[in-house]
């Protein structure tokens, strides 16, 4: 990969974190045959919750941030915890610490105080084009499908490296030619609620890594980003088109292409897979972080005589803050949690079963929380919980 004298000189005599940034991207840029690296106008980072990424993850942060800012704008993902509220979830005292220490780190770095899965909606939006870093699998299918920015799938350091020098290598989603669909989706029924995440799932499951195509399909776009999150847990998917709806649709199509059918009954018959029977002790909403008109729909909900069960209602902080006139209404649904979610937050500590809407968190929380999962409507659940 061709290196500017500028960016040579990074690589040699840098500080120590902007040495180690040159290196990952440049072993990154060599593995996937980069020619260059480019400039980002964003990056986002994870590897945020200390349960995900522990002491060892703060002496890596640590290291990073002797002396070194980022150089573009760096949102940041969820912690293990409301910042405000943690004790009210029943985090240990010494966890809290950690997390802030790792708060901390990243806030040295110049990364903003943002804590969530869906920057595109806390003021961190690209724009059609944009070349940004980002981490969370969630966002990086948002914003490469729903807005056309390009961003390849990084991990927790490639992205924090992109982010403290201002630059990606340039391969995968980077390249047009690599933005093409890789398999046709037809969905012969009209979707509502739980569907979405449903289809994610199932496409997920069959595409991998690949580039689906959807057809027969309109959706909001709080149900792109539903669909969005459960391709990219059950696969690897960082970009989708929609047919007449997602900004490079008109192009996607190159190629006879293998087509996939997806039908009611594969619908039902996914949901019912991620569902158990268990009764919930727990019910978690917002995988990804909800939106305000998300909230504007929970707080309409009339009937609010809770029957016991905790009810969790994630956002991000930024989304929080437009929502003050909403908040007793929402507090009457649930606990508004910010900063944080229900799978990288210690939820295995206070609960074995979680009702939630979110194809992410069915396929997560069981993997790696050792949760088992109620998989249902927003609405349902609420009908059965107030
Ligand atoms: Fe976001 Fe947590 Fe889901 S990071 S996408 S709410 S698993």
């Amino acid at each position: 990969m061709h290196l500017t004298n500028e960016q040579e000189e990074l690589l040699e005599n840098g500080r120590f974190g902007e040495r180690k940034a040159m290196e990952i991207l440049c072993a990154l840029g060599d593995i996937f045959g980069a020619d260059r690296l480019v400039p980002i106008s964003s990056a986002h980072v994870s590897g945020v919750s200390y349960k995900t990424i522990g002491d060892a993850g703060i002496e890596f942060l640590t290291d990073m941030s002797q002396g070194t800012r980022v150089k573009a704008r760096t949102t940041a993902n969820p912690i293990a915890m409301d910042r405000q509220r943690w004790k009210e979830m029943g985090i240990p005292e010494g966890f809290a610490q950690k997390q802030m220490e790792i708060v901390a780190l990243y806030e040295k770095m110049g990364v903003e105080e943002s804590w969530t899965c869906t920057p595109y909606l806390a003021g961190n939006r690209p724009s059609r084009g944009d070349i940004i870093a980002w981490a969370e699998s969630s966002a990086v299918a948002f914003v490469n499908s729903v807005i056309g920015a390009r961003t390849n799938r990084e991990g927790g350091p490639s992205a924090l490296a992109s982010a403290l020098t201002g630059l990606t290598p340039r391969y995968g989603l980077h390249v047009d030619d690599n933005r093409k669909a890789t398999v046709i989706v037809d969905v012969s029924s009209p979707l509502k609620g739980k569907d979405f995440a449903s289809l994610g799932c199932i496409v997920g499951e069959f595409a991998k890594d690949g580039i689906p195509y959807f057809r027969g399909l309109s959706a909001s776009e709080d149900e792109l980003k539903s669909l969005g999150a459960a391709l990219a847990s059950t696969g690897s998917i960082p970009l989708f088109h929609i047919e007449d709806v997602t900004p490079e649709h008109s192009n996607a199509v190159t190629d006879r292409l293998e087509r996939i059918d997806v039908d009611r009954k594969d619908l039902d018959e996914k949901a019912d897979e991620l569902s158990s029977d268990e009764e919930p002790d727990l019910v978690a909403i917002g995988c990804p972080h909800l939106s305000m008109k998300e909230l504007e729909e929970l707080a309409s909900i009339r009937e609010t005589k809770r029957k016991g069960t905790e009810i969790w209602l994630c956002t991000s902080r930024h989304v929080y803050g437009q929502a003050k006139d909403l908040l007793n209404r929402l507090e009457s649904v649930g606990k508004v949690l910010c900063d944080t979610c229900m799978v990288v937050c210690p939820i295995e500590e206070r609960s074995g079963v979680v009702a939630t809407d979110s194809g992410k968190a069915a396929f997560y929380l069981p993997k790696f929380c050792s949760q088992k999962v109620v998989f249902d409507d927003v609405e349902s659940i609420m009908r059965r919980f107030l």
